[in-house]
């Protein structure tokens, strides 16, 4: 599917934004990992705040984390099934652990953020 004069919007959770009352014809959400899963403030909003639409929404999720095993996105895909979003692709981003939460994984080198950073805008 090759898409031309689309507009994007970039909105966050926290905003409270509510995508129900929008309208719109492809979706793309992102969200850290905790616990090997995508964080479920992130499951919960988007059970919440996406309304079951008429027609598919081909949908892209991407998951930042420390790791780089991949993201389970299964419930993710049945959650937006039942609002009729088809998860068409998704993707795990080892993006930072900047914090050093996890000792194991070693603090990111400013060569891989440089290197994220770049995927993550293109
Ligand atoms: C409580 C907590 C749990 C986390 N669990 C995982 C995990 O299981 N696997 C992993 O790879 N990263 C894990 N991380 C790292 C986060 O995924 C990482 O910090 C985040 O993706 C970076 O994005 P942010 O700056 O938007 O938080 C965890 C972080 C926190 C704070």
């Amino acid at each position: 599917m090759i898409l031309r004069d689309y507009s994007v919007e970039v909105h966050s959770m926290e905003e409270k934004f509510n995508p129900a009352s929008y309208p719109y014809d492809f979706l793309i959400v992102g969200f850290p990992k905790y616990y090997e899963y995508p964080v479920l403030y992130a499951l919960d909003y988007l059970e919440h705040n996406l309304k079951k639409r008429g027609h598919v929404i081909p949908t892209l999720a991407y998951c930042t984390q420390a790791g780089h095993s991949l993201t389970d996105f299964s419930g993710l895909e049945r959650l937006l099934r039942k609002k009729n979003h088809r998860l068409i692709t998704s993707k795990s981003f080892p993006y930072a652990n900047n914090l050093l939460i996890f000792s194991m994984f070693g603090l990111t080198t400013p060569e891989v953020l440089k290197e994220n950073k770049w995927i993550l805008k293109s």
